[in-house]
């Protein structure tokens, strides 16, 4: 007799049931709504020729990328701070034409744009003296605090007249945007240099749907004490405007609750339910770990301009490489990475002249000292060990520095390592390692820090260390290059397999299924803007 009996649902079963449920969620979501992304940096840059033509071209870095993977096919709007000229000329042609949203013409992007063009000096104080030296040190703690930070009169005047008008112009321009549409909106904020503008727009636009995400870690409050009581509740009041507050991982998440209990006046928290309450709104804390499009960077990774670059790349391999890959950034913790090298090749002179350490390294934050200290250090440090270790015979310089740009080349230079090293101190996620893990070629091993956010998801297949072991970062890049081949195949395989299960559409569609339920309660409410609590 045939078995009619039907099998209880497996696991798969279930994550795919619980996966499509979200997808419905979501499509109907931005059926209904309109959504709205707005970010510090745009997902294009534009350049003005001499005929007066404008021309687009795509957006670096990994939240843009990130970003504008997840939104092709959706109709959504970008707001993000000019910040070229050319950026400024375009948004200037769009005021004078009465054009309030502009359509990047050149680019596959399907979203329309708004620039948000405040003056030069608020736009440097706000990015050059507030966001990037002042809340990047801060949230990845890279101050040597007996010396470091000073908040000076300069810094107050960075607050006050930078930071909070930019982030109020922000707050405005979305709210223009927002009239364009019949729809209500939904609104996306990304990351630390917008941290005022939930709660600002919260102010004009009570039952918006607001959601921030915070791309970069959340340290514990005794840290956020170095920023002055006005500074730090600031921001978390301005992210309590929003509906849902998201991190990378779940510590960050649970420190921004510590956070705002130790100071906001107020709000009180429901760990158990991730979520804080405050002016009679409930906030949700969620995390979502970022990813990246597998399907884009493999196209990448073999597109015409990938495979030129490994015509020549071959001249940096040896019969070991080691491979790391960053913006030249005090947080990737990259001068420790070459004193971990240097202790691995004097501990273990057998590898003298059969490896090279290959950094490919991109400046950035030029306008800030400290990055441009970092960079000199990082060149002084290579330079020490080049002169300790370059035999003149045989021609080899251990560290090789690659300088510049190109994505083609970064994943050309990812297929060929035996060691990727990423010992960043903290980082939110590190999508390096996730595009090492998916492109690699040679079953090479991921030496990963435990301060990286990736280390949730790829650290029981990499081999961790702590980010300041120096000691122990030689020890791992040594573990790398002499593990049996079979545990290298294995771990590689595991590896890849995780990010291509979890790519970057995973953590977008989360987002819109938790903003969807939150809009489901907005809409369930009686009085509206949000779940109101007692
Ligand atoms: C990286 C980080 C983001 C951050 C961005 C800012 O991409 O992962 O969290 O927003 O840098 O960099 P930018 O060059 O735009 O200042």
């Amino acid at each position: 007799m045939p078995n009619t009996r039907e099998h209880p649902p497996t696991a798969i079963d279930i994550d795919q049931q619980e996966s499509e449920a979200k997808q419905a969620m979501v499509d109907s979501l931005l059926e209904n709504r309109q959504l709205i992304v707005a970010s510090n940096r745009g997902p294009v840059n534009f350049t003005q020729d001499a005929d007066g033509q404008f021309s687009a071209r795509q957006g670096q870095g990994g939240l843009v990328t990130a970003v504008s993977a997840v939104l092709k096919g959706h109709e959504a709007t970008w707001i993000a701070a000019a910040m070229t000229e050319g950026d400024r000329l375009r948004a200037q042609e769009a005021e004078e034409s009465g054009e309030t949203l502009i359509t990047p013409h050149g680019t596959d992007s399907q979203f329309k744009l708004r620039f948000v063009v405040p003056t030069e000096e608020a736009y440097h104080r706000y990015y050059n003296v507030i966001s990037n030296p002042l809340l990047w040190f801060l949230q990845h703690y890279l101050w040597d605090t007996p010396r470091s930070p000073d908040i000076t009169h300069q810094t107050w005047t960075a607050w006050r007249d930078g930071y909070v008008p930019v982030n109020q112009v922000f707050a405005d321009e979305i709210i223009v945007a927002c009239e364009q549409f019949d729809r209500e909106p939904v609104i996306m904020l990304q990351d630390y240099q917008l941290y005022l503008v939930g709660g600002m727009i919260r102010e004009k636009r009570p039952t918006a749907i607001i959601q921030h995400f915070v791309h970069i870690p959340w340290p514990d409050p005794d840290y956020w004490r170095l920023l002055p009581i006005e500074m730090r509740q600031g921001i978390c009041e301005g992210l309590l405007g929003c509906d849902i507050v998201g991190f990378q991982i779940p510590d960050h998440g649970r420190s921004f609750m510590y956070t705002c209990e130790a100071y906001v006046p107020g709000c009180s928290i429901d760990y158990a339910n991730k979520c804080v309450q405050w002016k009679g709104r409930k906030i949700q804390v969620r995390h979502y770990p970022i990813s990246i499009d597998a399907d884009a960077v493999r196209k990448t990774a073999y597109s015409q301009e990938a495979r030129a670059y490994e015509r020549y790349l071959p001249t940096h391999w040896n019969e070991f490489t080691i491979l790391r890959v960053d913006r030249a950034e005090p947080s990737k913790n990259i001068i420790r990475g070459f004193h971990a090298f240097d202790r691995f090749l004097e501990a273990h002179p057998e590898f003298q002249n059969r490896v090279n350490f290959i950094a490919v390294t991109q400046p950035s934050r030029m306008d800030v000292v400290e990055y441009r200290d970092y960079l000199d250090d990082m060149s002084a440090t290579v330079g020490r060990i080049n002169a300790k270790y370059s035999n003149v015979e045989t021609g080899w310089q251990p560290v090789q520095i690659i300088m510049g740009e190109s994505y083609a080349r970064v994943l050309a230079a990812m297929k060929w390592y035996d060691v990727l090293l990423v010992n960043s101190i903290i980082d939110g996620m590190n999508l390096v390692a996730k595009e090492g893990a998916l492109i690699n070629e040679r079953s090479g091993v991921i030496v990963l820090s435990e301060g990286a956010g990736a280390a949730m998801q790829l650290g029981h297949d990499a081999l961790m260390v702590s980010p300041a072991d120096i000691e122990g970062t030689a020890e791992a890049i040594y573990t790398a290059l002499t593990m049996p081949i079979r545990e290298r195949q294995g771990r590689a395989r595991r590896l890849r397999r995780s990010v291509e299960r979890d790519d970057v559409s995973v953590w977008f569609r989360d987002q819109l299924a938790d903003i969807a339920e939150d809009a489901a309660d907005h809409l369930g409410s009686a009085d509206a803007p949000g779940a109101e609590v007692a």
